[in-house]
């Protein structure tokens, strides 16, 4: 990978405490550090990374003053919390960057902010300051159509001009957004794309060949230039950056399974659960007969640790074939050869990780952008099964059968093989990706 001369460039990145944003953003660090750039992290107090994982970066905590804003961090008040930080932390990342400035050697410059886009308030600061600020997107690219596009142009330009992206369903998704829209959200809504506007960039963490036609679209319609540079977590090597913390003994259980037998099952960092979904999801589990590994994480069901709510009988049925942890090292996981499905919410970061792994899913989503992601995974490039309507025993263990046994499930798993393939290629010396990087930091310089 080609790498900055002497010149002593440092970057600014500005994290959005969650861990489906904070991976992405630690990740980007990793390559823009293999680049040559020195890399300062700064981040709100709440979820605060663990700086001893990533000795490379240097860290700065700003306050964030949640608890004096009174805000709830349950995903469900979402936006007030995206209000609360983009207001709260502006004037301490300033502070913070004009200290930067004062005490930099004179060789060094900034040679952009990189914020997370629901960070948007980062963009005004670098403009504050006469730096380029750099949107980073951890969301597939076509989520970027509803910020980009003007919206009473949306519903004829998803219905008209994008046929390739029907299956996605768009046009269903503006009018569900646009329904009951809440002041919170339509403030961060009109600020994150005021934000967009003004940036010098936009990087995104997907591949070219996996969004084509909506990344074309977004070329059409946004001022600032988009650079394709995932997925990331694959360009560079990058320690953990869990909040939790990863339980290494199901990759011993894994190394002990036959070649691609497990169904893998987690939802993430934020997904929640009812305890009558845990019951069904052991029972479906328990009775579909293939070896699995689920992460129940604390909160999953909320309020409670999850494992307690297992039903009498399961552990006795599973014994030996199911392995049961709190937060497993995903990515890891997901490359083991014993992994053969991936039970998931359709996370962006957990498809990506998927997709780069050959791994068919199983798709379960929960909120927001997972059910974008869900009809990219199943109806555009079919590479899983969608398990619609409510959790229930009997539905799982035929979904689970029917992509881990059955001759359905074999072309899906090709399918997901074909995208694998796919994936390294953008990552190699002339692949998109890998070009799309160098291009960006030839532009930053
Ligand atoms: C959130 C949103 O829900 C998601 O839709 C959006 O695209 C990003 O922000 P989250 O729900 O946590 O993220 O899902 P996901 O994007 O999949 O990120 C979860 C991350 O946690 C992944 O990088 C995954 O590898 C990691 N993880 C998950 C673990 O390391 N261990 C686990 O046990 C589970």
């Amino acid at each position: 990978m080609e790498k900055l001369g002497e010149q002593a460039s440092r970057l600014v990145l500005v994290i959005y405490p969650f861990q489906g944003h904070i991976n992405p953003m630690l990740q980007l660090a990793a390559i823009f550090h293999s680049k040559g750039y020195s890399i300062t992290i700064v981040h709100p107090e709440f979820n605060s990374p663990n700086p001893s994982n990533h000795p490379q970066f240097t860290f700065i905590s700003i306050p964030d003053k949640l608890l004096e804003s009174k805000v709830s961090l349950s995903p469900g008040d979402f936006m007030s919390l995206v209000l609360a930080l983009n207001k709260n932390c502006a004037a301490p990342l300033k502070q913070c960057l004009k200290r930067i400035l004062d005490e930099m050697h004179p060789y060094e410059r900034i040679a952009g902010i990189v914020y997370d886009a629901l960070m948007y308030f980062a963009q005004t600061v670098a403009d504050d300051l006469g730096l380029p600020g750099i949107s980073m997107r951890p969301t597939a690219a076509a989520m970027l159509l509803f910020a980009v596009i003007p919206h009473p142009d949306q519903e004829s330009v998803f219905e008209n001009q994008l046929p390739e992206l029907q299956p996605l369903q768009l046009k269903q998704m503006v009018a569900a957004m646009s329904e009951n829209p809440t002041d919170a959200m339509s403030e961060v809504r009109a600020a994150a794309l005021n934000a967009t506007k003004r940036s010098s960039a936009m990087i995104a963490n997907t591949m070219d060949f996996l969004e084509e036609v909506a990344l074309s679209k977004i070329k059409e319609y946004s001022p600032a230039p988009i650079f394709t540079i995932g997925p990331f977590h694959k360009l560079a090597p990058s320690n953990s950056s869990s909040l939790l913390k990863e339980d290494a003994y199901c990759i011993s259980w894994l190394d002990k399974q036959a070649p691609k037998s497990v169904i893998y099952a987690s939802f993430g960092s934020m997904a929640s659960l009812s305890k009558q979904d845990i019951v069904e999801i052991a029972w479906g589990l328990a009775n579909s007969e293939q070896p699995f590994l689920w992460v129940i994480r604390p909160g999953l069901v909320l309020g409670s640790e999850g494992t307690e709510l297992l039903p009498e009988g399961f552990q006795e049925k599973v014994g030996e074939r199911g392995c049961i942890v709190k937060w497993a090292p995903q990515r890891e996981v997901l490359a083991h050869d014993a992994v053969g499905g991936f039970w998931t919410h359709c996370g962006w970061n957990s498809t990506l990780e998927s997709v780069s792994e050959g791994v068919a899913m199983l798709c379960k989503p929960c909120f927001g952008d997972q059910f974008l992601n869900m009809r990219y995974i199943c109806y555009v490039w079919q590479i899983g099964l969608e398990l619609d309507n409510e959790l229930e025993r009997g539905k799982i263990e035929g979904a689970i059968k029917r992509l881990m046994v059955d001759i359905e499930g074999v072309e899906i798993r090709n399918k997901a093989m074909d995208l694998k393939k796919k994936a390294e290629i953008c990552l190699r010396e002339g692949g998109t990706s890998y070009s799309s990087l160098n291009e960006f930091t030839k532009r930053i310089l």
